[in-house]
């Protein structure tokens, strides 16, 4: 064990074991965990929970450098390397070293026979850029942020260093906790990570779990208590078990936090930051999205201290370059009957799978009846559904049985869907970088796709933000929405850098050109879409 483990209990500051059992944790909620545990506003929650004086425990040293270039990375000529770098806009702050040199084959990876056999069996071609600047960067051990397009391979960038620091420390025993830990915001995207987890680990013989709330705590419970190598959760019920002693985390040596930035917003930073305390301070941690708001950016750097940060793309908020964008610029009132002449349009010949962004739960709902009475194969999902509901929904709709999901931002990050052909922003979201989360759930891999926006006058502090991320991926920008940007603010909850004058020229560059149907029909007028067509369909 690394650990001076005579003592265990005195690891923690209080002089107990820092758990108390049943006792005093959130009592006052009748029901307690289990419901929420995304957001809390409840100021005493996990205050049971002790903060570990870290600084009064002896912490036996823990290896975390395994890094070991293949020669023809480490010999790479500079300028080749660089052209590499530049042809997968890769940008790379903090250190610049041979060692941190791109693998840009699996071959040139040095991975071990376990991992190596895994990837092959993923039938992938060539490292993503992420990937490829990422393992150097992860596998050395050192501490990182790694910012990547929605459905660029960002799971497996952190998952295989994962299994490879796992598979270098002493045994997990029954009773110890978990040596990596990936912290997500929902519980869909826990379980997803946690399928290429089982995957990736389980070749090895390494285990893995998710927790997260919703779903009843003793499976987990149990698989915590045999013992587990990964530990995949959502902040809340973590927080519950960590107070109540079911897992610890004192053998947590590798630490992830997926969607980071939003995992530090107001929402959950405060929970993300009582979990750090019981992790010891010279663990690896490293955080991945495809936004990076510079709100987050000292937050972060609080928990990082020295760190290596990758950027695939622009340094600013980016889209998906192989997502078609459309907004529609329009009134509240139209957006019914647009949404009906849309589905009509893109179902004509073969619906194929698609989200529907929607703000409040409610309004899911009705939208998601709304489409099931006119014959439309429509599932939803958001916060109030029993997490049973939550799952079944997206397994259908992972396995083609329903074509569309009405959701709300519940489903925004994260969510790996296969064949996800459009997304259709209903409701613009709140902030700009949920709108590159959102249509992120198409395009995934290498795969395209088209994201419909609709945009009201009551979105127009956004303008700027989403004109810009339009140009950034040469996207077509209307006049409507052109003239929106004169009266917008400058952003909603992020301020950003770059646009601040709103002078974009229109482009008509898009590289999908006015050959798609929906974005001719788009640019004729606001009204759009084209003529009616005679099988239009009413739901309101
Ligand atoms: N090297 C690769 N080549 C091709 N596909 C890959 C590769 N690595 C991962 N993938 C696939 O790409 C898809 C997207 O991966 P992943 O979910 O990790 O993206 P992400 O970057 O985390 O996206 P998001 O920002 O939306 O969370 C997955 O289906 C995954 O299996
Ligand atoms: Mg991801």
């Amino acid at each position: 064990m690394k650990y001076n483990t005579s003592n265990q209990q005195g690891m923690y500051s209080n002089g107990s074991n820092g758990y108390n059992g049943n006792n005093g944790y959130r009592n006052n909620k009748p029901g307690g965990f289990g419901g929420r545990i995304n957001k809390t506003d409840d100021a005493n929650f996990g205050s049971a929970l002790q903060a570990v004086a870290w600084e009064n425990h002896t912490l036996s040293d823990f290896k975390k450098d395994f890094y070991c270039p293949h020669t023809n990375v480490l010999n790479r000529p500079y300028p080749e390397v660089e052209r590499y770098r530049e042809s997968k806009d890769i940008m790379i702050k903090g250190i610049a070293d041979a060692f941190l040199n791109p693998i840009q084959f699996f071959e040139e990876g040095n991975f071990p026979e376990y991992v190596a056999s895994c990837i092959k069996k993923m039938g992938f071609d060539f490292p993503t850029a992420i990937q490829a600047q990422g393992w150097p960067i992860a596998l050395s051990g050192k501490n990182m942020v790694g910012i990547a397009q929605t459905g660029s391979g960002k799971t497996l960038a952190y998952i295989l260093p994962a299994v490879i620091h796992i598979r270098n420390q002493p045994r997990v025993q029954r009773g110890d906790g978990p040596i990596a830990l990936v912290l997500a915001p929902t519980r869909e995207l826990a379980q997803q990570i946690q399928t290429v987890a089982s995957q990736f680990g389980g070749q090895c013989g390494q285990r893995s779990v998710a927790i997260f709330g919703g779903a009843p705590k003793g499976p987990q419970a149990r698989d915590l208590e045999r013992g587990v190598e990964i530990v995949i959760a959502t902040p809340g019920r973590l927080i519950d078990f960590l107070t109540r002693g079911t897992i610890n985390l004192r053998r947590c040596t590798y630490l992830v936090l997926d969607e980071a930035d939003r995992m530090l917003d107001m929402g959950f930073e405060p929970q993300i930051r009582k979990i750090m305390h019981q992790i010891r301070p010279d663990r690896q941690v490293l955080m991945w999205s495809a936004t990076w708001p510079k709100e987050v950016k000292a937050l972060a750097e609080d928990f990082l201290q020295d760190y290596v940060q990758v950027n695939i793309g622009s340094l600013e908020l980016a889209a998906n370059h192989n997502i078609i964008q459309i907004v529609d610029v329009c009134e509240e009132g139209d957006k019914q009957s647009k949404l009906n002449t849309l589905l009509e349009e893109i179902g004509t010949q073969k619906l194929e799978k698609t989200i529907i962004f929607v703000e409040t739960k409610k309004k899911v709902e009705s939208i998601a009846n709304g489409l099931k009475r006119v014959g439309w194969p429509a599932v939803c999902i958001h916060g109030d559904k029993s997490q049973n509901e939550r799952d079944y929904v997206l397994r259908d709709f992972r396995r083609g049985k329903s074509l569309i999901l009405v959701a709300t931002d519940v489903a925004a990050r994260g969510l790996d869907v296969e064949d996800v052909m459009y997304v259709i922003n209903y409701d613009f979201p709140n902030s700009s970088e949920d709108y590159i989360h959102r249509i992120g759930r198409t395009g995934r891999s290498t795969a395209s796709g088209t994201a419909y926006t609709f945009f009201t006058s009551a979105n127009q502090k956004q303008a700027r933000d989403l004109v810009a991320v339009l140009a950034e991926a040469k996207q077509s920008v209307s006049n409507e929405l052109q003239a929106m940007t004169r009266f917008s603010g400058g952003g909603s909850g992020y301020a950003r850098g770059g646009f601040r004058n709103g002078k974009f020229n229109k482009r008509t560059d898009n590289k999908f050109g006015g050959g798609s149907r929906f974005n001719a029909g788009f640019q004729r007028n606001s009204t759009m879409y084209g003529q009616k067509p005679s099988t239009f369909r009413r739901f309101d």
